[in-house]
């Protein structure tokens, strides 16, 4: 591991990751009071995501932010590698960017890299990696968004579209971008080493500035897509970091869609979510009842917790008293997991309902090839 103790990549994320270091390391800027007022301002709603530092970083939110107020519109694009079942951990930014959506009114991109998780994962066929693509399309259009201003790209089935864009991207990064970026090596296949250039690609779908909500591990390639951007004669993509999600073991690492017992996917019945939490959720409880009411717990370092904060209590009242509750010995680990379990359940009973309905509109979604 590196001197940090942490790593963050788009293909490797482990340890206790620094977000003040990564911002940093990677020489982005921290989203300030400054401009949280003004998204707060211009929105007019304070978004708990934004609030509890969910969303933490950001390169050229200003200048988004400047464009939209003198009347010149933004689009939004975000994405998901297919290598498996949705779960809750990637429905953060594509919340967020439904509600960025309907604040500012524009249209919506969403990438699906079923040839990148062919590439990456060994195990992974293509057929594979489509279905996964289809799979988690319907969570992301049981989100709510319309299909009029939002629009799924699958990259093996919309190249046609991209390949022209990808091809100007390419001739401007050289090998040596890359490999510096990702520590790629001579074993790298060449798919991986080309494949930015696909990601850059839905920056430059629309002739007007693109604004990109996503995991902070995504950032590298955008880092690479924004030094080319000038050289193309196109605007640098904006973007707005989120934390990475923790799995069900514990903070240090992001919840990674191919571990089964350290992931609530979208598609775990009811008793999936009690058995999965109950069993393998992280605790920052003390061994025993006794100790606990003593010491009482740790809110930083307990996985539920962490989930009622990121994601499902959005009340702050009542998070408030979660913590004060956990903290003080007075709340037991099942207890807190309990209150988890039953937030998780009902959001995937709603959610599971508007899954299905998805499978007759996904159609309308799909990018077409002009
Ligand atoms: N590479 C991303 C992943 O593995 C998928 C992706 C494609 C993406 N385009 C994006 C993520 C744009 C964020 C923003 O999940």
């Amino acid at each position: 591991m590196s001197a940090d103790d942490f790593i963050v990549t788009p293909w490797h994320v482990e340890g206790d990751i620094d977000y003040d270091k990564l911002i940093k390391k990677f020489g982005t800027e921290k989203i300030s009071e400054e401009i949280l007022d003004r998204i707060k301002r211009i929105t007019g709603e304070d978004h708990f995501m934004l609030r509890r530092g969910i969303f933490f970083s950001h390169r050229e939110m200003n200048r988004i932010l400047d464009d939209y107020e003198k009347g010149k519109k933004f689009f939004l694009y975000t994405g998901r590698g297919p290598s498996g079942h949705t779960h809750i951990g990637h429905l953060v930014p594509w919340v967020f960017a439904k509600w960025l959506q309907e604040k500012f009114q524009v249209n919506m991109y969403f990438q699906l890299t079923d040839d990148e998780k062919f590439y990456s994962k060994q195990n992974l066929t293509l057929e594979d990696t489509a279905k996964f693509a289809y799979e988690n399309a319907l969570d992301f259009i049981a989100l709510g968004f319309k299909p009029n201003n939002t629009k799924i790209i699958i990259n093996t089935k919309n190249i046609q579209t991209l390949y022209p864009i990808a091809a100007q991207v390419a001739k401007k990064i050289n090998f040596s971008n890359t490999k510096a970026v990702f520590g790629f090596t001579n074993e790298t296949n060449i798919g991986m080493i080309f494949y930015t250039s696909l990601q850059s690609a839905p920056c430059f779908i629309e002739d007007r500035p693109v604004l990109i909500p996503l995991g902070v591990d995504q950032d590298p390639h955008f880092r690479l897509t924004r030094d080319i951007a000038p050289k193309i004669g196109k605007p640098k993509p904006a973007l707005i970091h989120n934390i990475m999600i923790p799995g069900l073991g514990g903070p240090g690492g992001k919840m990674s869609a191919s571990d089964e017992n350290g992931t609530v996917y979208t598609t775990d019945s009811p008793n999936v979510v009690k058995k999965k939490i109950n069993k393998y959720a992280f605790s920052g409880g003390q061994p025993d009842i006794e100790q606990h009411r003593k010491i009482g717990g740790n809110p930083d370092i307990d996985v539920s917790y962490q989930y009622l904060r990121i994601f499902f209590e959005s009340d702050d009242n009542k998070l408030k008293s979660i913590y004060d509750d956990y903290r003080s010995g007075k709340m037991l680990t099942g207890e807190i997991k309990a209150i988890l379990i039953e937030k998780i359940n009902k959001f995937l009973t709603v959610h599971q309902e508007k899954r299905e309905k998805a499978k007759e509109k996904i159609e309308q979604f799909l990018f077409e090839n002009k």
